[in-house]
């Protein structure tokens, strides 16, 4: 069903710089000649768009940990059918900011112990996982007043707080190890440059 595009995610928690990495990975790649779909999560096709704005904005208490499941997988599915399939069948590469391990981390680990639940729905409602992956790991305080700072109005998962960062954390490091095979851990505390050097290299070593 996928063709021969490549899919890749960036994961990690709020504020970790990884928005920034999948942009420079995208650049880096479209200049050499190859196409890119740079896409996100929650979002990426106009009706998980729209679904995006109902789970980031307002209370913290808006959804119950097991609707938001609901939520992110109605996106993820439309998200994947419209927009990342169709890439992969003509061949594309597709860099996603966030994709399904963050519903392991987020609902599975951090909001609940769900991730029974997540991997359900998962199996049922996605049953596609990247070829490549990239967890930016980042100490949550720094990483937390970061996104906080941007002030964006999408903040409803930071208005969590510290500890709940602090559990994103080392449940992302925990699923990295889960999924040895497509995630690389990277250091997202050094320079912006640094770090997608990183990233780059990973990538290139990926694709001989
Ligand atoms: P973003 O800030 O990276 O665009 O993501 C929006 C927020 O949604 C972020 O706080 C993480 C959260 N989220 C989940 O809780 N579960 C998910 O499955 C996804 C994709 C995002």
């Amino acid at each position: 069903m996928s063709g021969n595009g490549i899919f890749i995610t960036f994961e990690g928690i709020d504020g970790s710089g990884k928005s920034t990495q999948a942009r420079a990975l995208a650049d880096n790649i479209k200049s050499t000649g190859q196409e890119v779909v740079l896409t996100r999560e929650p979002g990426g096709s106009p009706g998980a768009e729209a679904i995006r704005c109902l789970l980031v904005e307002g209370d913290t208490d808006r959804w119950s940990p097991e609707t938001e499941i609901l939520l992110f997988t109605a996106a993820r599915r439309d998200h994947l059918e419209r927009t990342i399939e169709p890439a992969l069948a003509a061949g594309k590469v597709v860099i996603s900011d966030r994709f399904a391990d963050s519903t392991r981390v987020y609902q599975g680990v951090a909001r609940a112990e769900l991730r029974q639940t997540v991997d359900l729905l998962h199996d049922r409602m996605i049953g596609r996982e990247p070829d490549l992956t990239f967890v930016i790991d980042m100490d949550p305080e720094a990483a937390l007043s970061r996104g906080l700072a941007r002030n964006s109005g999408e903040d409803r998962f930071e208005e969590f707080g510290l500890s709940f960062q602090q559990k994103l954390r080392s449940g992302f490091l925990d699923l990295a190890k889960q999924f040895p095979e497509r995630c690389h851990v990277i250091n997202g505390s050094h320079g912006v440059e640094e770090v997608s050097k990183a990233v780059l290299s990973i990538f290139e070593t990926f694709r001989k």
